[in-house]
């Protein structure tokens, strides 16, 4: 940028705001004890900084809400529908666009027409929607992450990305019986961390060697495209726009949750190459989300999502959402909290392995600092670790490779002095990081428990 000036500032003025609540540390107490542990379970107005997710919880610009007021609500053959076809295929290249409600919808699609029981679909790292919908159908899901993936403090340009030679053993050993390969970009379970185009380049170098075809889970597509023009020297000079075309171009179809990068609060898309899948597709579309014209959308969701593939594709959008999850990370890595180096694209991640030792998995240490979080400073983050990942599909235990907890930014919500903030209560539970206690699950559903377990306090309550 042409300016002397290094202050990177929000990319926006605010119009319209949205009061935040303040609650003590006795009520919270309460509202978690009564929440059995879980802040999936807590009621939004009692959470001061939400950081559960960014997905669908980012602040829309006025030229989506103007979008909005274009909306064809058409059953069949929509503008707003055309609309949202032009920009995905502008931005992607691929040939058939369907929108669904959300990303786990376009997943169930793909997987419900193309996967089959004992077939296999590697990954960098399956999302926990997406392997619960590839283990629906019978098939594994594997996750083929490179090793520097899989240690926090490790610091590597790409550490999101897939293990070639694994992936290459993997399509080499099972002729048949993987159906497609995927990618998720950046890379949410393992850190938020993203592909090179060098790697992706690779593995579809790979699946066409195979004849097998690469799909994207293309979720936070831009952020990815971000950090390929600040690491991969040979695009510095690229658009984001362009590199995001160069990534698509890679693949053979793609899975989005619109709620991240598509900056709107609902929707989502499957699109694919082969006539014949997307035949399929079409018709199981249209069994539980809609007509291939608006997919479990209304034509308003649609105009919200043209705009906005292309606003998180822009340069001083991108420099200041990427900036200002490094500002946490930088605060808290001067602290001493360790966390996933470097910071990845949409959120930071406490290692509550590293902080919290004298906590054993089956204690749920990540758990317990997402509870800890909540307690000390109203703050809502997630577990991803044995809680998420502990419970095998044959109902066995096995504790997660990490155990992380992620503290995710919704897109254009909050400022600076909101980070400085979170910085401070994070290092409070840091300096007292020996007096937390872990949990024991009291309550589990047989998948994706994490959403409604309940937990009880070991040793006399969280923090003695
Ligand atoms: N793939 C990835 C990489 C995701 O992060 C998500 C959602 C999905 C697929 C599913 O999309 O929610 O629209 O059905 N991630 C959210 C999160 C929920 O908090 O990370 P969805």
């Amino acid at each position: 940028m042409d300016t002397p000036f290094k202050t990177i500032i929000e990319p926006f003025r605010i119009k319209s705001v949205e009061p935040i609540r303040f609650t003590t540390r006795a009520e919270r107490a309460a509202l978690l004890t009564a929440a059995g542990y879980n802040p999936f379970l807590l009621r939004a107005e009692h959470v001061l900084i939400d950081l559960l997710t960014d997905s669908g919880t980012g602040a829309m610009s006025k030229h989506q809400w103007a979008g909005m007021m274009r909306g064809d609500e058409s059953y069949a053959g929509a503008d707003s529908f055309y609309r949202f076809e032009a920009a995905v295929r502008d931005i992607t290249g691929l040939k058939h666009i369907l929108p669904t409600h959300q990303g786990r919808a376009a997943e169930r699609v793909l997987f419900g027409t193309v996967v089959n029981a004992g077939d296999i679909v590697p990954s960098n790292t399956h999302f926990d929607t997406t392997r619960a919908n590839i283990e629906a159908r019978g098939a594994s899901a594997l996750d083929l992450p490179v090793p520097e993936g899989r240690q926090p403090a490790l610091r590597a340009p790409f550490k999101g990305n897939m293990d070639l030679a694994a992936l290459e053993r993997c399509l080499a050993e099972n002729p048949g019986r993987v159906p497609l390969v995927m990618l998720t970009i950046t890379n949410n379970s393992g850190g938020g961390q993203p592909v090179s185009l060098a790697n992706l380049r690779g593995a579809r170098d790979l699946c066409r060697r195979f004849g097998v075809p690469l799909f994207l889970d293309c979720c936070r597509f831009a952020e990815n495209a971000w950090f390929i023009k600040q690491r991969e020297p040979e695009w510095a000079a690229v658009t984001p726009l362009e590199i995001a075309r160069a990534m698509f171009a890679c693949a053979d179809g793609a899975t989005m949750s619109a709620k991240k990068d598509g900056m709107a609060n609902i929707g989502g898309f499957l699109a694919l190459n082969d006539d014949g899948w997307a035949e399929r597709a079409k018709n199981n579309l249209i069994l539980t989300e809609g007509f291939p014209t608006y997919g479990g959308l209304a034509g308003y969701d649609l105009e919200a999502l043209a705009v906005g593939f292309y606003e998180a594709l822009d340069e001083d959008y991108l420099r200041y959402r990427i900036r200002s999850i490094e500002y946490l990370g930088e605060q808290l890595t001067a602290a001493g909290v360790p966390i996933v180096q470097p910071t990845g694209g949409h959120a930071v991640y406490i290692d509550a392995k590293a902080m919290l030792p004298h906590l054993p998995p089956g204690e749920y240490p990540a758990w317990a600092l997402s509870c800890a979080l909540y307690l000390e400073g109203g703050v809502r983050g997630v577990e991803i670790g044995s809680v998420m990942f502990g419970r095998q599909p044959d109902g066995t235990e096995k504790p997660a490779a990490m155990e992380l907890v992620r503290l995710a930014f919704p897109r254009r919500v909050y400022t600076q002095s909101h980070v400085d903030y979170l910085a401070e209560v994070i290092r409070h539970v840091h300096a007292r990081r020996e007096r937390l206690r872990g949990l024991r699950m009291v309550h589990a559903p047989a998948v994706l428990r994490h959403f409604t377990a309940r937990f009880e306090a070991l040793g006399g309550g969280l923090m003695t």
